[in-house]
């Protein structure tokens, strides 16, 4: 969608992305300063597969600071942003036929990467009329001998949903039980809205032994073209995942690994100011979507995006929801992303990383589209 909204963009179309998922911000100024000290530094040469050590300090240190678990270098491997973290650990992790739970809506390239590692992917569906929160019963009857891991992401792209420190206990102890990895994909951790982010490692020793943290400097650093992320996982997964990567990318790139080090010694006001611009955008936009008749939507409690429920809208030519996200980009000029492509069928995800006035407009055109 964001594709075909950029060709109708060339046309001179005043087109309304609302398909995109990176921050609108620049990357913050002292991040940027660090890459070109780093340039000036000599900092461009081969460094070790797992990350320099410089970087990796800064790591253990956020992690212990914000996190709230203890890490340890031989824990941590950066790598050529989050998604290149899932896939080491995808790769590192499955061996042919083991089966993935995925509780959907889910981000569509867990699904994808299972499959390029041997594995099977095992959707558990959460329900949007109790905010897409956990059931961990329907988790607990997914679970096959053949089960080797469960993905979390809290917060949730596409749905904005976050778990509760209570639902992860929950799921902890089942994985605990099953003997299952828990890939907790923790991307969005700084981008919450009246919600206090926890770290599945956070729960006990019992459980950081069995689980993957993904973190990463996209979303919260807006840093999504710098391609920093890194895992955090018990030693021996880690050198696993790092022999893989050295054959694979050898180290992420060395400038942005420096700037990395400037991001997550950031000062937090500045982090502070972006997320308190998403959560202003929520509720603004909130408040235009639920003027829609016939859609609604939950508030969301991280990340940057809107999963709006459009089943009532869909019928007669637009069938589905693809349908309708087509119609909208050609007729209302609005880039969405149908819930299809998340597993949510009858949904759209509308991401509010773009200007208050773009938001308002854009949500105006929706209404004015769907009401018509
Ligand atoms: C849930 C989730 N995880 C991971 C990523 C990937 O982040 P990165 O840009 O660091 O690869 C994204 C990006 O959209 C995401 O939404």
């Amino acid at each position: 969608m964001t594709t075909r909204a950029r060709e109708l963009q060339a046309q001179g179309i005043n087109v309304i992305a609302f398909a995109a998922g990176e921050p609108d911000f620049n990357t913050p100024s002292p991040i940027c300063e660090a890459a070109k000290k780093a340039i000036d530094d000599g900092h461009t040469k081969y460094g070790p597969s797992r990350g320099f050590p410089a970087l990796r300090n800064a790591i253990v240190e956020k992690v212990a600071r914000e996190n709230k678990f203890q890490t340890d270098l031989n824990q941590i491997v950066v790598s050529c942003g989050a998604k290149h973290s899932l896939y080491n650990t995808f790769r590192v992790l499955l061996d042919p036929g083991d089966e993935v739970i995925l509780l959907a809506p889910y981000w569509m390239t867990y699904k994808d990467q299972v499959l390029l590692s041997g594995g099977v992917p095992v959707t558990v569906h959460t329900d949007s009329s109790n905010n897409f929160s956990l059931d961990v019963n329907a988790v607990k009857a997914a679970i096959t001998p053949k089960t080797k891991a469960i993905v979390v992401n809290s917060p949730c792209n596409p749905t904005g949903t976050a778990f509760t420190r209570q639902e992860i206990k929950e799921l902890a102890a089942l994985a605990i039980k099953h003997n299952l990895w828990i890939v907790s994909d923790e991307i969005y951790e700084h981008l919450t809205y009246n919600h206090e982010h926890t770290s599945v490692a956070t729960l006990g020793k019992e459980v950081a032994e069995r689980t993957i943290t993904i973190l990463g400097c996209s979303k919260s650093y807006a840093m999504t073209g710098w391609r920093i992320g890194f895992s955090i996982a018990p030693p021996e997964i880690t050198s696993a995942m790092a022999n893989f990567q050295d054959q694979v990318t050898s180290n992420a790139t060395s400038i942005a690994q420096y700037a990395a080090v400037a991001a997550l010694n950031l000062n937090p006001e500045i982090i502070e100011g972006m997320r308190s611009e998403f959560e202003a955008r929520k509720d603004l936009g909130l408040e235009i979507i639920h003027s829609i008749p016939g859609v609604k939507a939950a508030d969301p409690k991280g990340a940057f995006y809107f999963f709006i429920d459009i089943r009532e809208h869909l019928g007669g030519d637009c069938p589905d929801d693809l349908a309708l996200a087509e119609k909208l980009l050609d007729q209302a000029h609005i880039a969405t992303v149908p819930g299809s492509v998340f597993e949510a069928d009858g949904f759209l995800r509308l991401s509010y990383a773009c200007s208050r006035a773009e938001l308002t407009e854009g949500l105006n055109r929706l209404k004015g589209a769907l009401t018509s």
